[in-house]
């Protein structure tokens, strides 16, 4: 580093001590040392008391134009621990010339594996049945506790990047029929295989013939709510819909309904609006709604490897030199 003043660094999370030992080589922290996430006004607080050069935060932190606006010009650029970026006001950073990294590529096998525990633990309702222990005596019906299968089933993905792909590629030993997607472009495939296997349809098409539904791509003003009334009612009323993506996606009054109403059979998923869902929230109580605590990323290594990421891009920035990954605005 040139200059001998160490920049600033924010980091609104507990991160495991190795990174924070590099980090604090380099910048002055203001580390949030505990597990207690802290809430926007003690960041607001801490950020107007000491404004940082950088932060470094994860999709759970709002990077909003007053956060933006309290930390003001010292601030040089944003540190991201997410593939996802509609936590930030992108715009505005744009507007201020503020540059993000963020962490793509590395979360993908740990996000398309959580995917496959929520997909199987919705259809063979694994919550219900380890609920159930103690009490499975009770019943000789012999269709007590039947889930659905994958085996010969259609699987549309809603959005086919890099972890729809991954969900995709997990799914096929499971002997699945085909993959049917949407989003904003058709892709293309080298083996005859999957030109068979995965077939690019509208949205509408994909609800209509899914016996499960992922849901896989970004949140932005095109897919927001995108999962609403209109949309239930166009899926076969047994089909099981997986969200590894974000909660906003989803209209989740619509969803409660439509599990409620029979639209749909099921739903699993791993992002809800708001994070975590407040205890007494209604789709908590629904037996044909898995609901996971946002840990799609959360294996070690993919962790490890975002941190990592994060600390380069830092680095990186910080010693005029490109960072690993930089969001293109
Ligand atoms: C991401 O990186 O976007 C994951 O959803 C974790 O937030």
């Amino acid at each position: 580093m040139a200059s001998t003043i160490r920049p600033r660094l924010f980091i609104t999370q507990q991160m495991p001590s190795q990174f924070i030992h590099a980090l604090e080589r380099v910048f002055e922290l203001d580390y949030q040392d505990t597990p207690t996430p802290l809430s926007p006004e003690q960041i607001l607080f801490r950020i107007r008391a000491h404004p940082p050069d950088a932060i470094l935060f994860t999709s759970k932190i709002k990077i909003d134009k007053e956060l933006l606006s309290v930390v003001g010009d010292k601030l040089k650029m944003l540190a991201t621990f997410s593939v996802g970026y509609d936590h930030i006001d992108v715009k505005e950073c744009q507007k201020r010339g503020i540059p993000i990294g963020y962490t793509p590529g590395v979360l993908t096998d740990a996000t398309a594996d959580l995917a496959m525990a929520l997909l199987l633990a919705t259809a063979r309702r694994i919550t219900q049945a380890v609920r159930a222990n103690g009490e499975w005596g009770t019943s000789c019906d012999v269709m007590w506790m039947c889930g659905k299968p994958l085996t010969n089933a259609t699987v549309g993905i809603v959005g086919l990047g890099l972890i729809g792909l991954a969900i995709a590629r997990r799914l096929q030993p499971f002997s699945i029929q085909r993959a049917l997607y949407s989003g904003t472009r058709e892709k293309y495939f080298d083996s005859n295989a999957d030109k068979t296997f995965f077939k690019y349809v509208p949205f509408t098409e994909l609800l209509g013939e899914s016996d499960f539904v992922i849901i896989a791509c970004e949140l932005n003003e095109h897919t927001k709510n995108m999962f609403n009334k209109n949309a239930f009612e166009q899926m076969k009323n047994d089909a099981i819909l997986i969200n590894i993506a974000r909660g906003g996606i989803i209209d989740q009054d619509a969803l409660y309904d439509a599990l409620t109403n029979g639209f749909i059979g099921a739903a699993g998923l791993d992002v809800t609006v708001p994070e975590p869902l407040p205890k007494e929230h209604r789709l908590l109580t629904l037996e044909n709604c898995t609901i996971f605590p946002h840990i799609g990323s959360a294996d070690v290594s993919a962790r490890h490897q975002m941190a990592q990421i994060c600390v380069d891009n830092l680095f990186n920035f910080f010693s005029g030199k490109p960072m690993v990954h930089q969001l293109k605005l």
